[in-house]
């Protein structure tokens, strides 16, 4: 199929799609590279589009908008979708999404982006829901239920999204049997609030008997995230603190206001939850899609891996002092030590956090059945962090 990749209203290149392999199998013509996907744009070389890395790029990133090999419960999904690889939704919305609004045109097509975009246009989001959260589902019977931005949604846990009025939301459970990711989205904008650090808003939600986490999408028509995965593709890998250093740089160097402290606040929050999964998914910036300006370090989302959720033994306390820092795992303790002026932290604001926490994990304990030991042990955990994070300020 000849098709066009758009960002937004904007042609970026025009191009073979094989509806059956799922990869491009010739790129006609560049239009506007400038448009392209960020990632995309570092592999370009003019004049010899078709025999580089770029056109095999292309694919990847076009297939990598699919739901991913490893999201927790995938062979059951498909199954009640009734298709047999997540590549098969991209032909369905035009690999539309409301974390960006890149999309493939038919080239003899007359669509607009304005009539099609799941920003304005209502999906129909029920059966997908069901389907990707709830425990027993049905097989997907209406066309329409494949037709949503549900098709592109990265990240490991099982999620959809749902529209209340007007509004898009995310949904996110738990991975496999464990529930306490969503607690864990709440706490952390919890004191993001507290402490002032831009973050996505996350509430909790009941659906079919499994707490979920549940934020509103905040991205936008006019803009996209991208994430440091793809402004680091193209920058030399140290596996120290200079990977940060250059990403700052990047993101200061193209307007960005107070990127430094932005990125610290995230440090700042992994700490006192001890969140290990700030892998270079988790963050990122918004760029405006019509004039490209980078506007903003993206709010803080994907906090859901914390309080030592993989290390969990009633019996046995086992407690990770690691987090993630680019491309290394290091120490929480190591890591916080790249906030140059700590002492802006107004850690009494946290005070009242533990209670907060442990109130919250009991107002749902009927639903998730997590023991009182466990709550006991997290909210001891997470007074130990704020504590710890005191003495830091304290002796700064
Ligand atoms: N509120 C949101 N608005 C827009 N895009 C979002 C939002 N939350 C998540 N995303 C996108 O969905 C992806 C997966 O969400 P994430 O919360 O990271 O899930 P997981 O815990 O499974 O990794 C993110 O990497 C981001 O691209
Ligand atoms: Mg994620």
């Amino acid at each position: 199929m000849k098709c066009i990749l758009m960002n937004k209203n904007t042609e970026v290149l025009v191009a073979e799609y094989n509806t059956v392999s799922k990869f491009f199998d010739r790129i006609i013509e560049v239009k506007n590279i400038d448009y392209a996907p960020y990632i995309l744009k570092s592999f370009y070389i003019k004049d010899d589009i078709n025999d580089t890395p770029f056109r095999t790029n292309l694919s990847e990133w076009f297939r990598g908008r699919g739901i991913p090999s490893w999201r927790d419960k995938l062979d059951l999904l498909l199954h009640r979708l009734d298709i047999s690889a997540p590549t098969e939704l991209l032909d369905k919305a035009f690999g539309l999404s409301l974390s960006d609004q890149y999309w493939l045109k038919p080239l003899d097509s007359n669509l607009k982006y304005d009539d099609i975009n799941f920003f304005d246009n209502d999906f129909d989001y029920a059966e997908f829901l069901e389907a990707s959260l709830s425990l027993n589902s049905k097989i997907i019977k209406k066309e329409t239920s494949l037709k949503t931005p549900n098709n592109t949604t990265d990240g490991m846990l099982k999620k959809a999204w749902i529209i209340e009025n007007g509004t898009r939301y995310l949904l996110k459970g738990g991975y496999k049997n464990e529930i306490l990711q969503p607690f864990n989205e709440v706490l952390a904008s919890m004191i993001c609030d507290r402490l002032g650090f831009n973050h996505v808003p996350y509430t909790l939600d009941v659906y079919k008997d499994t707490v979920v986490s549940k934020c509103p999408c905040f991205i936008t028509k006019d803009t996209e995230l991208i994430t440091a995965y793809q402004i680091r593709n193209d920058m030399k890998r140290h596996d120290n603190t200079d990977d940060y250093e250059e990403y700052i740089k990047k993101l200061e160097e193209n307007g960005i206001p107070n990127a430094r402290e932005k990125i610290e606040n995230m440090y700042i929050l992994d700490f006192l939850i001890m969140n290990e999964d700030r892998h270079l998914n988790n963050f990122g910036i918004i760029r405006d899609v019509n004039t490209l300006k980078w506007l903003d370090v993206a709010p803080i989302f994907d906090n859901g891996m914390a309080l030592n959720i993989p290390y969990y033994d009633e019996n046995e306390v086992i407690i990770s002092g690691n987090g993630r820092f680019f491309y290394e795992v290091k120490p929480f303790d190591e890591i916080i030590k790249v906030v140059r002026n700590i002492k802006r932290i107004d850690i009494s604001k946290l005070d009242d956090i533990p209670e907060c926490f442990d109130n919250l994990l009991h107002e749902y304990q009927h639903i998730t059945h997590i023991s009182d030991k466990r709550i006991y042990r997290l909210c001891v955990l997470l007074n130990r962090q704020i504590n710890k994070l005191k003495k830091i300020i304290e002796e700064a």
